[in-house]
């Protein structure tokens, strides 16, 4: 991914929200308006991947998080989530040199066990492949559910409790917040979730408790610089008090 770094007249230098998280909704809508197998939506879904991460770059957004594959997106049918697998498999084989390339830290946030072990070590290596990099974090959550998450981090505090390490009354949010998936990552400042739809799926539960959401109406495939430019727009317009009375920037 050679790019070149091209100012955005249209961005405001300030405040750029320092993590925005995406949830990518639509493909399926995207291809089926055009008479194509919803394959076709994810197989587009990946480029607008790949813009999106450019563009986050560009935008100077350090953290960008997309939900690629829910807990729940098991329940679709078997051919579409052998494509969906294999259209991930296929993005970090040919994704991961240029993104480290670019210097994008990739994390992965979900369910690791039980996953396909192929899927697993794949997962594996773009985040030790990338762990070094400091420009764009790339998270992409992958098997995610939120609730899960914080079922898996109530069960580590339940273990340290049942040792005699941990007191009940020492459980505190920060406490609970250390066993999340990612727990040294700062809140998404900006949520946005493409397609229409106004929910947030099990995305991210505990960590939007004070992030901005911007539902638009674009497919996930037709997602680019412009779109993100827009969400962002609104996100500067917002006030942000976190319970307060006075409007706090968020990054
Ligand atoms: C998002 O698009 C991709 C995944 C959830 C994996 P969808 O596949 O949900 O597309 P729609 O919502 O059916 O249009
Ligand atoms: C959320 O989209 C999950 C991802 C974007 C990966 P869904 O399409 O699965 O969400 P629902 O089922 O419409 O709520
Ligand atoms: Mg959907």
């Amino acid at each position: 991914m050679t790019e070149v770094k091209v100012p955005s007249d249209a961005m405001p230098a300030m405040p750029v929200p320092r993590h925005v998280a995406i949830i990518m909704d639509g493909n399926g809508r995207w291809a089926a308006a055009r008479g194509l197998p919803r394959v076709e939506g994810h197989r587009r879904g990946v480029e607008a991947v790949r813009r999106t991460v450019r563009a986050a770059s560009d935008i100077g957004i350090q953290i960008v998080t997309i939900f690629s594959f829910s807990a729940e997106n098991w329940a679709r049918p078997a051919s579409e989530i052998g494509e969906l697998m294999g259209l991930l498999r296929r993005f970090i084989r040919n994704d991961l040199a240029d993104l480290h390339k670019s210097n994008v830290r990739v994390r992965i946030i979900g369910e690791r066990e039980g996953l396909d072990p192929e899927i697993g070590r794949l997962l594996n290596d773009a985040e030790e492949l990338t762990r070094d990099n400091d420009g764009l974090t790339l998270v992409v959550a992958f098997n995610y559910g939120a609730r899960q998450e914080i079922v898996r981090a109530a069960r580590r505090l339940a273990e340290q409790v049942a040792a005699g390490a941990l007191s009940p009354s020492d459980i505190d949010t920060d406490r609970l917040a250390r066993f999340l998936d990612a727990p040294d990552l700062p809140d998404p400042d900006l949520i946005i979730r493409t397609s229409g739809e106004q929910r947030l799926s099990n995305f991210l539960l505990w960590q939007s408790a004070y992030s901005e959401l911007v539902f638009v109406p674009t497919y996930w495939p037709d997602f680019d610089r412009g779109t993100l430019e827009a969400a962002i727009r609104e996100y500067q317009q917002r006030e942000r008090r976190f319970g307060g009375l006075v409007a706090k920037t968020g990054s």
